[in-house]
């Protein structure tokens, strides 16, 4: 029986959320924390999905429907894929993600791109980045009503990138950035809902928000510039204003804001809230000598926390038998 498996990394914006999907470029990495997904080919339909990290399961026709609404990003994926006319055979497909959920770390974007590898790989077919990248927004566009696409770009191309709603990724790193501390807040949230709330607060005042977006433009400018000379405390503090700004739109929380004051207390150079906000994630950027009593100090108020290197490769199936 054929058999393929891929891979899709964790991703994590360092700059530029919700400002991206009004008009600025955003800086996003991959990061070194994998969804996996095997796909068995099976002699007829169904196809039978199944999750135990994500608590999912599904068994479908072709049609490629199931109760759970949690899969649709997913589906979606798999009947872009069909409708691009590659072939959807019946298989056995196993999600196993060591990305929470609902955590700002691309969760979604990874498990629709690492499937549609898999499911390609199955089929003999190649895809390339261009429609992998396609193929995932489908799902991005269930999974968060209206997204920029940098969630998916960065997965699927991997390391870390410039990117810019409509364009594309504009530039990229060679080297890879890290370390890169990850604690999660515990509350999950939507993302669309966040977006939502930030369109409606930034179209408010017209003027205010362009000089944001201008603001954040110049930020990235001199975060990118901080990247490439791996000048870890201009990109500290760049950090620590981006969560300013994030705050000012109203996405941070109480929780998060404890998250990131034990880890700037406890000596990170930076730490701002990553991805939507209203819950997820923290990032944090530290020296060597300072890393062990940031991790304590998250630890002790986030049960998921993480000291995470940048990936360099995206989206790729790893295996295929025969
Ligand atoms: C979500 O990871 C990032 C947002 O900027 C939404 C998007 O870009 O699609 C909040």
């Amino acid at each position: 029986m054929k058999y393929s498996r891929a891979i899709a990394p964790a991703k994590v914006i360092l700059f530029g959320e919700h400002f991206v999907v009004n008009g600025s470029r955003a800086i996003a990495t991959a990061l070194d924390l994998f969804t996996s997904v095997t796909a068995a080919e099976k002699a007829s339909w169904p196809l039978e999905l199944e999750s135990a990290s994500l608590g999912l399961k599904c068994v479908t026709g072709p049609e490629l429907a199931c109760s759970s609404r949690e899969l649709e990003p997913l589906l979606s994926t798999i009947r872009a894929l069909r409708s691009r006319g590659y072939d959807v055979p019946p298989a056995r497909l196993t999600i196993e993600s060591d990305i929470p959920p609902s955590a700002g770390l691309g969760s979604s974007a990874s498990v629709s791109a690492a499937t549609a590898a898999a499911l390609t790989a199955l089929a003999g077919q190649d895809i390339g980045p261009e429609e992998l990248f396609e193929v995932t927004m489908e799902g991005e566009r269930v999974a968060h009503g209206n997204p920029s696409g940098v969630d998916a770009a960065t997965v699927v191309y991997g390391g870390t990138i410039v990117f810019r709603r409509g364009v594309g990724v504009l530039d990229s790193l060679d080297s890879r950035v890290g370390p890169i501390v990850v604690a999660y807040s515990g509350v999950r949230r939507s993302t669309g809902a966040a977006v939502l709330s930030v369109i409606k607060s930034l179209n408010a005042v017209r003027e205010l928000r362009d000089l944001m977006i201008g603001l954040v433009e110049r930020l990235i400018d001199a975060a990118w510039e901080a990247l490439r000379d791996g000048s870890l405390e201009t990109l500290g503090n760049l950090m620590n204003i981006n969560h300013g700004l994030l705050s000012a739109i109203g996405v941070s929380t109480p929780e998060l804001e404890e998250l990131l004051y034990a880890a700037r207390r406890a000596g990170a150079l930076g730490a701002k809230l990553t991805g939507a906000g209203w819950g997820g994630s923290v990032i944090a950027v530290a020296r060597p000598d300072a890393m062990k009593g940031v991790v304590e100090a998250l630890s002790s108020r986030s049960s998921w926390v993480r000291v995470l290197e940048g990936e360099a490769r995206g989206a790729r199936a790893i295996e295929t038998n025969p």
